[in-house]
């Protein structure tokens, strides 16, 4: 039995059942997208843009990305009480997490046993997991309890038709799920990053969720991130942003499978952050492999998890979820989420649309990273960190695997 960082119970699991022929990419194609790619970023040319576009890619990155690392659920506030549920779709694939009436956290594949209907919708709390399609019932640990009329069948087990776990995981009270029945846990795989994060946000556990923003992007994931990833484009595209943050204190170190940015907040009147007698004086962000941001502002106790997921080769869409003390913002968080909604995320959806419509044409299929040894907030190592990260995947290896 595992127990995660608040000591709830997690349920291991050992089912590597439905198991399917992995995708893969050919070594000539990977070879087409690493060429001039060395990993000493100094030397280096980006990644083909081959990748931003060539639905293979896409296909592989399902598969092979989102299907085997770990995946943001939700706050573990979700899940506290027996019975808790929380449903999502990772890239297709509908999966749900449930604490059992008897306190273990565990998550399915949200589909029944009978014809494959999907059992739960959204977020709730039941004693009983009741397909709606012909009324199968599934106790919380994902045993059939009953199926109507099944006493008329021969060799009816009714052990034959548990739900099909996958690995869920509570880390810095945030519950990740991964579909990768081998996966490393995340907490073996990020290293440190436990630690900073309890660092810059002792309060996490108590905070509540807020406010979703989401967005749909004309624009490959991976562009999204490339955007993330690096604050070059700051003083030219958010001149506000460079106001915020103290620019010479921003410092940018990538370990493993992520990086922190980090800076001491500016001393600016912006209200968006407002530093005045605040709790949290530093602004502190943390890029997840391989779709995952985690984030810290200036304020009163706060915590931000942000999500870029693909939908088609040149779409995606981004999910903003914002954790205060209270699930009411007061006036500066309303302010700090207008900001984000009305000036820095439309300037920077902007700059990744323009880019994919220039990855679409011959004119550009790669270009170079501009890196510096100060390793500085300008500076755009962590770009081609997570394209080291994207590379290792491309080749058939799983970032963060023992
Ligand atoms: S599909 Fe669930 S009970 Fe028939
Ligand atoms: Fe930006």
């Amino acid at each position: 039995m595992l127990w995660d960082d608040t000591g709830d119970r997690v349920a291991p699991i050992n089912c590597p059942e439905g198991l399917r022929m992995p995708t893969t990419l050919s070594p000539e194609l990977v070879e087409s997208v690493q060429m001039g790619f060395d990993e000493t970023p100094r030397r280096a040319w980006s990644i083909n843009t081959r990748c931003y576009t060539d639905p293979r890619f896409l296909d592989f990155e399902r598969e092979q990305v989102f299907h085997r690392s770990w995946q943001f659920l939700c706050h573990s506030e979700k899940l506290r009480e027996p019975g808790s549920y929380m449903a999502t779709v990772v890239q297709g694939q509908p999966i749900v997490a449930v604490r059992s009436t008897g306190g273990t956290l565990r998550a399915f594949y949200n589909v029944c046993k009978h014809r494959g209907h999907e059992l739960l919708k959204g977020e709730g709390k039941s004693k009983l997991i009741v397909c709606p399609y012909h009324a199968w019932s599934y106790t919380t640990d994902g045993d059939l309890k009953a199926a109507r009329r099944s006493e008329h069948l021969e060799g009816f087990d009714h052990a034959d038709f548990c739900l099909t776990q996958v690995r869920v995981e509570v880390f810095c009270h945030l519950v990740f799920i991964n579909l990768d029945p081998e996966a490393t846990p995340l907490a073996e795989q990020s290293g440190e990053l436990a630690t900073e994060i309890q660092s810059y946000a002792p309060d996490l556990g108590s905070l509540t969720h807020a406010h979703r923003l989401t967005y749909r992007i004309k624009a490959n994931w991976k562009a999204v991130v490339d955007n993330f990833l690096e604050c070059y484009h700051c003083p030219v595209a958010h001149k506000d942003f460079c106001t915020l943050v103290d620019m010479s204190t921003y410092n940018v170190t990538t370990h493993g499978i992520y990086s922190s940015h980090m800076a001491e907040a500016g001393k600016s009147d912006n209200a968006a952050y407002s530093v005045e007698g605040a709790s949290v004086q530093d602004h502190a962000v943390w890029y997840l492999w391989p779709n995952t941001a985690l984030m810290r502002y200036p304020g009163r106790g706060n915590f931000m998890v942000w999500r870029f997921h693909p939908d088609g080769p040149d779409h995606c869409f981004e999910e903003f979820d914002f954790y205060f003390e209270t699930a009411e913002p007061n006036d500066d968080e309303i302010e700090a989420i207008r900001f984000i909604d009305d000036v820095l995320q439309p300037e920077d959806i902007g700059l990744v649309e323009s880019v994919q419509r220039g990855m679409q044409t011959p004119a550009f299929n790669q270009g170079r990273y501009l890196v510096d040894p100060e390793l500085s907030g300008l500076s755009e190592h962590a770009v081609h960190h997570f394209h080291s990260l994207l590379l290792t995947a491309y080749r058939g290896e799983t970032p963060g695997a023992n």
